[in-house]
């Protein structure tokens, strides 16, 4: 397969950068390889009208030791507004341009090989060839690479050593070769990506070796910044429920936990609450004005299927205020029934949930049950931000003394105010003076 205007995914100044790329490559006796996502994408998106811009764009080049740092090198003395990253160890460099009218990084590895000690440990690295690079990839559909040339642009025909083509044609999301869950359960995460976002299926070989991985228990509660940045990648995709779905069915939540199960129920299943809890922060947003992040809701919501004394103890970087929300949450879902239930007064219910936090609010709401979930919406979006009709000036122009009391004063106005025993500032005095 060829593949034309390959220039359409870049800016002008990305593309002249591109055309640099190979010149230096080709003057050092290097090969350059665009490999991985950018080649997938490009050929996904290749009756695409407009296709969105790259950011990212993966290098490889082929020709020995340290060759995708020696390049980095040269185009940085040429581009000097870059900024340029060196990764001697591992044979790799980056070039990120991060300006008002730029947002482009490049990573340039040198074609190699990875040893690993152990599952999950830092590889070592040896320079080798494009094939060989190709093969410690993850799937077929991102082992396709092709080739930069100096005046074109590039080359134009797929490299394609592992069927890759006939995979993206039919839909598949097949792993190289065996063991490479094993080696990197990253890539349990990655397959459910790719799947749900290009709509594909996972192939069945594949499938049975990552039900076969996870079931041997190897990757049970592994943690770290690495699993962590996995979670919040893929609750940052659209269809991130359905995807936290399927990856329960791999067996992959046991990468979290073990004992981490999601809902499954028809009206209530994670993916509901996913949206829910979505929707209700986006709107409490711009109703409180603030921003709450939805990428660690999600996450927190996630870890509350675990008893929160598993939760808060797990490697994946839960600030303090989140480890004690997953306590609050637990503690709120078991009382809401009640608080439901009791036919309490609104005031008594606000008293209730004033104790909670916003996100928690949230989360409870996303979780709990229909009427359970109205109470909340009701507190949030009303009770909460009802205040006294008169003010700590009003109560001292009437007589009030400033203090501890007046403050008592207020709430209780409130109260009655959430309540609609009064509305008014003359309301609220007569309210006072029958109080007295
Ligand atoms: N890769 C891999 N195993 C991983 C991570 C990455 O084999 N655990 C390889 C894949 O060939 C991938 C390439 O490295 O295509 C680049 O990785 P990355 O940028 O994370 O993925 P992309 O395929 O570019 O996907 P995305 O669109 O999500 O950036």
């Amino acid at each position: 397969m060829y593949l034309k205007n390959f220039d359409r995914f870049f800016s002008p100044l990305q593309w002249q950068i591109i055309l640099t790329t190979a010149q230096i490559a080709h003057d050092l006796n290097l090969r350059a390889f665009a490999v991985g996502g950018i080649v997938r994408d490009a050929i996904v998106r290749e009756n695409h009208p407009s296709p969105p811009l790259h950011k990212d764009l993966d290098l490889v080049f082929d020709g020995g030791e340290q060759a995708g740092m020696k390049v980095a090198i040269a185009l940085h003395q040429l581009f000097p507004a870059s900024k340029l990253q060196l990764h001697e160890k591992f044979q790799t460099a980056a070039l990120s341009w991060q300006d008002a009218d730029q947002d482009f990084e490049m990573d340039m590895a040198t074609a190699r090989r990875e040893i690993y000690a152990y599952a999950g440990a830092n590889p070592q690295v040896i320079a080798t060839t494009l094939e060989d690079d190709l093969w410690r990839r993850d799937f077929t559909i991102n082992a396709l690479a092709i080739e930069l040339d100096p005046q074109l642009g590039i080359k134009g025909e797929v490299i394609d050593r592992f069927q890759g083509l006939v995979d993206l044609a039919n839909k598949q999301v097949r792993a190289i070769r065996e063991g490479s869950f094993e080696e990197d359960p990253r890539r349990l995460f990655r397959a459910v990506r790719f799947a749900m976002r290009l709509d594909l299926e996972i192939a069945t070989e594949t499938y049975t070796e990552i039900i076969a991985t996870t079931s041997s228990g190897i990757h049970d509660a592994i943690g770290g910044a690495r699993l962590r940045s996995e979670l919040l990648y893929t609750l940052a995709e659209p269809r991130a429920g359905a995807m936290f779905e399927l990856l329960q069915k791999l067996g992959a939540l046991r990468c979290i936990h073990p004992d981490l199960k999601l809902p499954k129920n028809l009206t209530n299943s994670f993916k509901h609450q996913w949206r829910r809890s979505q929707y209700w922060l986006h709107l409490l947003n711009q109703l409180e004005n603030k921003t709450y992040a939805p990428l660690q809701l999600g996450l927190e919501l996630l870890l509350s299927y675990l008893p929160h004394q598993i939760a808060t103890q797990l490697d994946l970087g839960l600030a303090p205020e989140q480890k004690t929300r997953q306590i609050k949450l637990a503690d709120l879902l078991i009382n809401l029934p009640n608080l439901v239930s009791i036919g309490l007064k609104n005031s008594e219910i606000t008293q209730n949930l004033q104790k909670f936090d916003t996100q928690t609010l949230i989360l409870s709401g996303a979780k709990c049950e229909p009427a359970q979930r109205r109470i909340l919406w009701r507190y949030l979006t009303q009770w909460q931000m009802v205040k006294s009709p008169l003010t700590g000036a009003d109560l001292k122009q009437v007589g009030y003394a400033t203090g501890k009391q007046m403050g008592e004063i207020l709430q209780r106005l409130r109260f009655a105010t959430i309540d609609r025993e009064i509305l008014t500032k003359e309301d609220a005095i007569v309210y006072l003076h029958t109080q007295e």
